[in-house]
This record gives structure tokens, sequence and C-alpha cells, in this order.
């Protein structure tokens, strides 16, 4: 088979013949149909992770058809379309997850191929409303963006929700699941055009992160008063703007973060945290629970990711200069339909 391979940190993907996975015990084969890039893509190409291991398969998002059962695995899935569930091995407690937790696409190799070996228990059949592409889209940033708002911040409907960097691709699913959950969303961006996108979905008002008075410009278009306005932030840009995200919540707010894009989160005033009562969370990704939750709200929902770009599998380091360059709305996704 075919694969985009890191065979070298620091250098570009290769798009080599590879052996073809076998199903062990529990395992199944899929074909890869579509998968979709996340930064932890572009970080790990970096050498940004520890313990990277060479050559790998990255890629933790992917949609398929199972061609291929192990011992022991239920002929339900057989010639079944599925999406796959990237996180691995959470274990028993759902607050936090156990020391042998992984993400599909490091250590283990991801979904930047034909063929992928996977656990059975970490398939779900794919949201019939979504073609390949779109389902593959979901998986990473659908599971992130959802236990950030339901289980870490129990965003409620009618809550005024604002979310940082919304053309990322965990944003994006975020602002639409919190439409979705009827919140009052607003966005941030470095991109006018991106935040008239999000305003076409349904966000009520957005501002660019780049203007340097963006906090305060966000509380006059809410016509908030300085207090703060937000019940719930979601963030992943982290660093000195986190300050003005502590200044925007409402008092009693909740601020997640799931991020840390620009950096070391720098100049926040502790009097400010604990005047306004705010409560800070972190998140990351999710349990298997969470993603069965999550796929079938989307389904409800009739929930559809967006994707900003598709290139085939064998362009898959083009596809990953596109992330790293910043530029795209949604999810960058690879076909290997040629
Ligand atoms: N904890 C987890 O489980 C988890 C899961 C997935 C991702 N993440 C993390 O979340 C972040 C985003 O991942 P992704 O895959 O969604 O990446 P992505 O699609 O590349 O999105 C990154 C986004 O960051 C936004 N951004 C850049 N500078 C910003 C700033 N100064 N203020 C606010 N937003 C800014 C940009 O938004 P605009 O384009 O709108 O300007 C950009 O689209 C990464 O840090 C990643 O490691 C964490």
């Amino acid at each position: 088979m075919k694969a985009a391979v890191l065979q070298t940190l620091h250098q570009p993907l290769v798009y080599t013949e590879v052996p073809t996975p076998q199903a062990g015990a529990g395992e199944v084969v899929v074909q890869v149909k579509a998968a979709a890039l996340n930064h932890r893509d572009v970080w790990i190409q970096k050498g940004l992770y520890p313990g990277i291991k060479t050559p790998l398969i990255l890629g933790s998002d992917g949609a398929g058809v199972v061609t291929t059962l192990g011992e022991g695995v239920s002929e339900y899935w057989l010639g079944k379309e599925v999406i796959i569930n990237p996180s691995h091995n959470w274990g028993d407690n759902p607050a936090y997850y156990g020391s042998d937790y992984k993400i599909l696409g490091l250590p283990d190799d991801g979904t930047f191929a034909d063929y992928i070996k996977i656990e059975a228990r970490y398939l779900t059949p794919k949201p019939k409303h979504l073609s390949f592409e779109q389902a593959a889209a979901l998986p990473l940033a659908g599971l992130t963006a959802w236990r950030a708002l339901i289980t870490r911040v129990q965003l409620k409907e009618g809550d005024r929700v604002l979310v940082t960097g919304a053309g990322g691709g965990v944003a994006l699913i975020a602002v639409q699941l919190a439409l979705a959950l009827g919140a009052e969303v607003w966005v941030t961006s470095g991109s006018d055009e991106k935040i008239q996108k999000a305003l076409a979905m349904g966000a009520r008002g957005g501002v660019n992160y780049r203007n340097p008075t963006w906090y305060r410009d966000l509380l006059v278009k809410a016509h908030a008063p300085k207090s703060g306005y937000f019940d719930v932030i979601i963030d992943s840009a982290g660093g000195a703007g986190f300050a003005r995200l502590i200044d925007v919540a409402a008092p009693g707010g909740r601020i997640c973060s799931y991020g840390g894009t620009t950096g070391n989160i720098t100049d926040v005033v502790p009097a400010k945290v604990f005047f306004k009562q705010l409560n800070i969370y972190g998140s990351t990704m999710g349990t298997e629970q969470e993603f069965a939750d999550m796929t079938l709200f989307v389904e409800e929902k009739k929930i559809v990711p967006v994707v900003d770009s598709t290139f085939p599998l064998s362009r898959a380091e083009s596809a990953l200069r596109h992330m790293d360059f910043g530029q795209q709305f949604g999810k960058i996704v690879l076909s290997t339909e040629e």
C-alpha cells in the first residue's frame, strides 16, 4: 500500500510503498477513504513532541471501509463505513486519562495511508449524512470540542460563548456544536474573511485578534458592560492574549483552554480571576463515551464539519504546509482516491 511517511524529523513527508497492515486479535483493517490533518501533525513533523520514533505514518483522523476482521471481531463490522476514534487507552477515570493513553498517529502508525489496522472498539459507524471527507474531518476536532463544551464547561442553552481563532479545525466545530446547543456564539479570528464566514454559519459577531484593541471592541460590539460578557470561552491560543479573555469573561464565567498555539500564558492578573470568580478549565481529547455522544449529536443535528480543502494522499506534504501557513477555514483533508 501507499502511505505518507515521516521518515526523518524536520523533513517533508514521503509518499511511498509500505507493507499493508494485518489485523491482530480484536483488530480490523480499514481501507482509508479520507484522512484529516490536525495541528499536531505539523508539530510532530517539527519534532515538538517527546519520544517521536521515525519512520512514522502520521494522521489521527480517518474514515473508510472495514476490509478485514481480526480474531474475535464481530462480523457486524465487515464492509461497514466507519470513522475512527483517535483517543486510545483513556482508562476507567472519566476525569483524566491513564498513563498509557495515546492518540492515533504517534506512537502508532496513523491514517495517512491506504489502510490502517485499528482495535475494533475504536470504530463508529460513519454518520450517514456525511461524505468520507466530511466524516474524516470530525473525530479528533469533534471529540476535543465536545469534551470542552459539554463535559468541562457544561454549556447551557443561551450561554454567551466566545470561540477564539475560529478558523481552526477544533474551533470551528466548537462553533457548530455550540450553535446547535442553542448558545449565542461569538468568535475571534486573524482574518476578517473568516469572521464573515463564521457569521454566515450563525455566529452573532466577531473581532480580529490582530487588532490590539480587539477585546474592547468585542465588548462594545456586544453592548456589554466593562465587567465582561461571555459565560463561556473556548480557547486554543493561550499566550499573551489569554489575559484579555479574563477581561471579556462575564463574572462567574468558565474559560476552557485546550491548546497553546501562541505559547505560554502571560500577564494574567490574579485579582481579576478571583474577584470575577472565574473558573478556568483544561481539556484534552475525550473518552469513548464522549466520542459516542458527540457522534450521535452530530448525526441527530445533521452537523457537517467544514472542510477547507482536500488534497490527494500523495500530496500530504503540501497539505501540511497549507496548515502551517494558517490560511485554512476548517479542516484540511486527504483523499486516497487520486
Ligand atoms: N487538547 C486537545 O485535545 C487538543 C486537540 C486538538 C488540538 N489541540 C490544540 O489546539 C490548537 C488548534 O489545533 P487545530 O488542529 O484546530 O489547529 P488549526 O486548524 O491549525 O487551527 C489553529 C488556529 O489557531 C488560531 N490562532 C492563531 N493565532 C491565534 C491568536 N493569536 N489568537 C487566537 N487564535 C489564534 C487560528 O485561527 P484563525 O485562522 O481564525 O486566525 C488558526 O486557525 C493547537 O494548539 C492544538 O495543539 C488540542
